[in-house]
């Protein structure tokens, strides 16, 4: 699937909030090896750079698309293509930090504890993850793609909620780890303009289903969407939309340091 940056940067202030809210709970003062994993476009990547201005910061994606912009904005920190399912550092991590990425990975149960290795003694691992797969703006898209119509090329593209409970993460990391500190915030956004809740999902969980298509399918696949998400998310009088939008955030912290 390609990522596109601009699309993506709309809403890159609501996107920050989260990001500052997770940071604001890495209990580290001075990390020497940081990794941001799925770092898209690369500003926060910058902040955590900004934020310790000693640390040797890494952005990690499979992006090309997101990494060049990242690269072209941030040419002083270092840009890796990789998949986050293969992340093996040579520099062990004292911070992973990932915002708004690992609910594009299955397998949460092999990939977090894989992930707890690639830190070093007292590292941390932050992450944060939208948890809105049962919300109208999700239940809407895979009831579509699912439906008689367009069932053949886009059912197979619906996959089970990738972000579990908080109980579920609670029991797999809590062994395994010193301190944790897991909450959920739900987030009122509040987005102008027509077809808002649209234009936010098209730069993330719609992308997958539109490039499954042709364009003039993917026009009347929109289309039909846009229809089911201005019942379930109606523009209010004054032209916003609120759209609630539910996160789930973990800070670990491993053993030693
Ligand atoms: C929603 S964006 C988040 C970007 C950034 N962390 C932010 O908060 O703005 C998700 C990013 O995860 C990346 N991504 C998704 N699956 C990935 C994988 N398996 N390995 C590496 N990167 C992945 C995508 O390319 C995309 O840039």
């Amino acid at each position: 699937m390609t990522w596109n940056p601009e699309q993506y940067n709309l809403f890159s202030d609501h996107r920050l909030r989260p990001a500052f809210d997770l940071l604001s709970q890495v209990p580290l003062n001075a990390p020497t090896f940081i990794y941001d994993l799925g770092c898209g476009t690369g500003h926060i990547t910058s902040l955590l750079s900004q934020h310790w201005n000693e640390a040797i910061v890494t952005g990690v994606d499979n992006s090309a698309e997101m990494l060049a912009k990242a690269r072209a904005d941030h040419p002083s920190l270092e840009w890796k293509q990789q998949d986050i399912g293969s992340f093996s550092p040579t520099s062990k991590a004292n911070l992973i930090f990932s915002n708004a990425a690992l609910q594009w990975l299955d397998n949460h149960e092999i990939l977090f504890p894989k992930l707890l290795t690639q830190l070093r003694p007292g590292g941390v691992l932050a992450v944060q993850m939208p948890n809105n797969f049962n919300a109208p703006s999700h239940e809407n898209l895979y009831d579509l793609a699912r439906s008689p119509e367009w069932y053949d090329r886009l059912g197979s593209l619906v996959r089970p909620a990738p972000v579990h409970k908080i109980d579920w993460y609670f029991e797999l990391l809590s062994p395994l780890v010193e301190k944790i500190n897991i909450w959920e915030t739900t987030y009122f956004q509040v987005l102008k303009g027509k077809d808002a809740v649209l234009e936010w999902t098209r730069g993330t969980a719609l992308r997958p289903f539109l490039a499954a298509l042709k364009p003039e399918e993917a026009a009347i696949f929109e289309s039909q969407y846009a229809e089911r998400l201005l019942q379930a998310y109606p523009m209010r009088q004054d032209g916003a939309t609120i759209y609630p939008f539910s996160r789930l955030f973990i800070v670990v912290q491993v053993a030693g340091g």
